[in-house]
């Protein structure tokens, strides 16, 4: 069953009741201010770093589901008649949101939107309407209220806002509780016409910043003592003071500081009253930081109120953020026929790709915000998905990245946002991380023409001594590879390699260690043939960059290194029906027949042919047709097959999961992409379009009961068909699906795709499918290309014009001219 459904002219999907079967949620926030806001107001917020700088707390793995977030409640005085058993008298009271209090509602709707989300509801005659969103370069979440009395009757309102604040380390915050509970301190500030909470823990020592809590008006009164707002043995759904109706006034020291407004509200029946909340990250100079003793400097803060604290300022950022969206989004639309895969990969999926563009794998619902930073091979292959979007962004983005690479190409597996320093903490030696900035930095090179980037100095391990030209990366990164191989010429997969659970020189058998940072027996010898598959699909890439500046000689010296290890993959690497996956310490066979599980694996299968290996002889065709005789299901491709069912030592995570999740035989999604983007290499694009939509959530909106993530949304991964919940999602947001699952549909099945000589044109789409339109901004023009199929091919193009004019083959030109430029192609086969 549905629990919305998708507003296209608005770009929303639409909520249309709270109890989803799983939060169901939305990023506010573009640069360095985020909040995770799900359909009932649930969430945190946090500055550039979910671990280090959190405004809010939030409780993951809560009973019940997503409780904490930006709460708002609100009191009926003269209801007719308490609906709650409270002692309110004739009081109504109730959360606008549904949760904390779950309340019965009469209507309720949440619209996620582009950067905002909204909650409408009413109960009994009073509508209350929630904006919420992170104003375009501001450090703060701005909550727009609006109270309106729809009943005949003049209704006497009080509303308690509620957030509770985290005292910044989001880690220390959820386990130093000796020191903790001794070191919160707030500020209240209660003026004419608005009234601040000011959350000011450790600012007293090295912190220059504060979290302030504001609302445009006077108020009632005001908590910022947890356990006064809600009483010692209560619940968010049960605050004391709501029931009582009257703030205590109180003023945190220690414990756990909140903030709470409480506001009285007159209305009389068609009147409307709005309020705006600014939440927000404020930070002084560090000989600015008081006012005089133990009072904090506001200034920060007044310039946040001054600048939002008024309906029509809130407006005005919100129609702001609108404008940046729509003009993002400008960029890649598609129209088609089939609506579900137009608003997915003209709005939802790229939308998705920001999200991991900013977040990487730091802060979502199943990510806490303090296990994981950006990772340097997610971030890599996030950028595919944004680059055309924001491609000065993802330019520093690569940068930033590549200085976290050591000087023998290797790198540091992940990086903190806050430092941009590499650190272990989920470990390094993963051998196919040096390739994916290959792939990204060409990704940016075929969508902006910029080779300038090649020549910018950048440290090694951060360390500016170090520094040299990207290219050189590059070069360290190609060399990394072709210096680091094993006993059948194959690269050696060190800690593991883009499937992080094959860990293949761990041999952990302590419970509770860390599969991604143990290597207690460095084998020298386990193998990976998804490597070798990666370096033959994005060699390429470096060989074109090498000629087209001019260093033949590099170019020459790296064809030869793919060819070395393509006919590695040849001789070691093909299983007489499908590609073999890897070699273990051991120099057996994973992914092969010969294994009694995992006899079959997606990963290599897939990028193999990506990278054209077996196209010629037909074992390209064959590892696809055997990837679909044993790893397809309904809701997409299992990871391997058949299932481990024990764990082995001589594997790894990859054996520990149990049957049918994650990567064990899970349908992990981010690898489904590069089945499609092989099969269309094959094109075969009928069975392009059905891996592409498998996965794809809005195909699924129906089946919300089962799959229980977001319909709007990537999961990073669905029950396998071993699993009792098979069809089941988990893990929405984070995931390198997003971008691969856009590379593929608008790439290689739309077929619209960047490459170093202009925009190339090569659907490869269902027979059915009639044909399309794209609009792609590249390189300082718009391109505005419609394909016809009405001859029901699934490839082939006979003729293509550019403006009315015929076009010899089909990559479109630069034009760079600022215009928009008409182009037809005819498909044909
Ligand atoms: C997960 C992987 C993930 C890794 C990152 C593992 O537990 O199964 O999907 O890449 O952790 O640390
Ligand atoms: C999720 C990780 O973020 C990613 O780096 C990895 O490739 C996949 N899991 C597969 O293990």
């Amino acid at each position: 069953m549905q629990y919305g459904y998708f507003d296209d002219d608005a770009r929303e999907y639409v909520i249309t009741r709270p109890d989803t079967p799983y939060p169901w949620i939305n990023y506010l926030g573009s640069e360095e201010f985020f909040g995770l806001f799900s359909n009932t107001s649930g969430g945190y917020c946090f500055y550039r770093d979910a671990r280090m700088l959190r405004l809010t707390r939030y409780r993951y793995n809560n009973a019940p589901a997503d409780s904490g977030g930006r709460y708002f409640y609100l009191r009926d005085n003269n209801a007719s008649g308490s609906v709650c058993e409270c002692n309110a008298g004739t009081a109504d009271i109730w959360s606008p949101s549904w949760m904390p209090m779950k309340s019965k509602l009469d209507r309720y709707e949440c619209r996620h939107g582009m950067g905002y989300s909204r909650i409408f509801s009413s109960r009994n005659g009073l509508a209350f309407s929630q904006v919420s969103f992170v104003p375009l370069r501001d450090t703060c979440e701005i909550h727009k209220i609006t109270l309106t009395n729809e009943s005949n009757v003049d209704k006497n309102v009080d509303m308690f806002s509620f957030v509770e604040f985290c005292l910044w380390n989001a880690n220390d915050d959820m386990t130093n509780f000796q020191r903790n509970f001794s070191i919160g301190e707030v500020e209240v500030e209660q003026l004419a016409d608005t009234s601040r909470i000011y959350h000011k823990t450790e600012y007293r020592e090295r912190r220059s910043h504060y979290a302030v809590w504001a609302v445009n008006v006077p108020v009632a009164g005001f908590d910022t003592d947890r356990q006064a707002f809600l009483g010692l043995y209560n619940g968010f759904d049960h605050p004391e003071t709501v029931f009582k109706g009257e703030a205590n006034n109180s003023v945190a020291s220690g414990w756990a500081p909140v903030g709470s407004h409480h506001i009285k509200a007159k209305l009389s029946p068609g009147e409307a009253k709005t309020f705006v909340f600014v939440l927000g990250y404020c930070e002084n100079p560090q000989d600015q930081k008081w006012e005089r003793q133990n009072v904090i400097n506001k200034k920060p803060a007044n310039i946040l109120m001054d600048k939002y604290g008024s309906p029509e300022a809130a407006n005005k950022a919100l129609a702001a953020l609108n404008k940046y969206w729509e003009d993002l989004l400008k960029r890649f639309t598609v129209e088609a026929d089939d609506k579900k895969m137009a608003r997915m990969a003209g709005v939802w999926n790229q939308y998705q790709c920001m999200v991991t563009f900013n977040m990487s794998r730091s802060a979502s619902y199943f990510e806490s915000g303090i296990g994981r930073g950006m990772g340097f091979r997610d971030s890599n292959q996030d950028l595919l998905g944004f680059v055309h979007l924001v491609p000065e962004r993802a330019r520093s983005r690569i940068l930033d990245i590549a200085a976290t690479q050591f000087p023998d190409g290797s790198a540091y597996h992940q990086y903190q946002p806050l430092t941009k320093r590499g650190n272990n903490e989920i470990g390094s030696g993963f051998n196919d991380d040096p390739l994916w900035l290959i792939c990204g930095v060409a990704a940016y090179i075929k969508e902006t023409g910029d080779y300038g980037i090649l020549d910018e100095k950048v440290p090694f391990d951060n360390d500016d001594k170090l520094a040299d030209t990207l290219f050189v990366h590059l070069k360290r990164s190609f060399d990394f590879t072709v210096k680091n191989k094993g006993p059948h010429g194959l690269p050696l997969i060190g800690r593991a390699d883009w499937n992080d659970c094959l860990n293949l020189n761990c041999f952990s058998s302590t419970p509770g260690e860390s599969f991604q940072t143990t290597a207690n027996y460095e084998s020298g010898v386990a193998e990976s043939v998804l490597i070798a598959a990666i370096f033959a699909f994005t060699g390429p890439d470096y060989v074109e960059i090498c000629r087209r500046t001019n260093r033949n000689d590099e170019a020459e010296y790296a064809e030869k290194q793919i060819s070395i290890i393509t006919e590695a993959v040849n001789q070691h690497g093909w299983d007489g029906d499908w590609f073999v996956r890897a070699y273990d310490a051991y120099g057996k066979k994973i992914g092969s027949r010969e294994c009694e599980d995992g006899k079959i694996f997606i990963e290599s299968n897939g990028f193999a042919v990506m990278a054209g290996i077996g196209i010629e002889d037909g074992r390209a065709a064959k590892a696809l047709d055997s990837v679909k005789e044993h790893l397809d299901t309904k809701y997409g491709i299992v990871l391997l097959q058949p299932a481990y069912k024990d764990y082995h030592l001589e594997l790894g995570e990859v054996s520990s999961y149990p049957p049918g999740y994650k990567e064990n035989a899970g349908i992990f999604c981010h690898n489904n992409p590069w089945v499609t983007i092989a099969e269309t290499r094959l094109g075969r694009g009928n069975r392009a379009f059905e891996t592409y939509t498998k996965i794809c959530p809005a195909y699924r909106e129906d089946d919300s009961d089962l799959r229980r993530m977001e319909p709007y949304v990537y999961a990073q991964m669905v029950a396998g068909k071993d699993a009792p919940r098979h069809g089941e999602a988990k893990n929405s947001w984070l995931t390198g699906t997003a971008a691969w699952t856009f590379v593929s549909i608008s790439q290689y099945i739309l077929g619209v795709r960047p490459v170093f000589d202009g925009l190339l044109v090569d659907p490869c789409i269902p027979s059915n499918m009639k044909g399309f339109t794209v609009t792609r901004h590249f390189r300082g023009a718009d391109y505005r290309i419609t394909v016809d199929n009405s001859a029901g091919v699934e490839k082939g193009i006979k003729s293509v014009t550019v403006d009315g004019i015929a076009h010899a083959g089909n990559v479109l030109p630069v034009f760079g001219d600022g215009k928009t430029h008409d182009v037809v192609v005819i498909m044909n086969a």
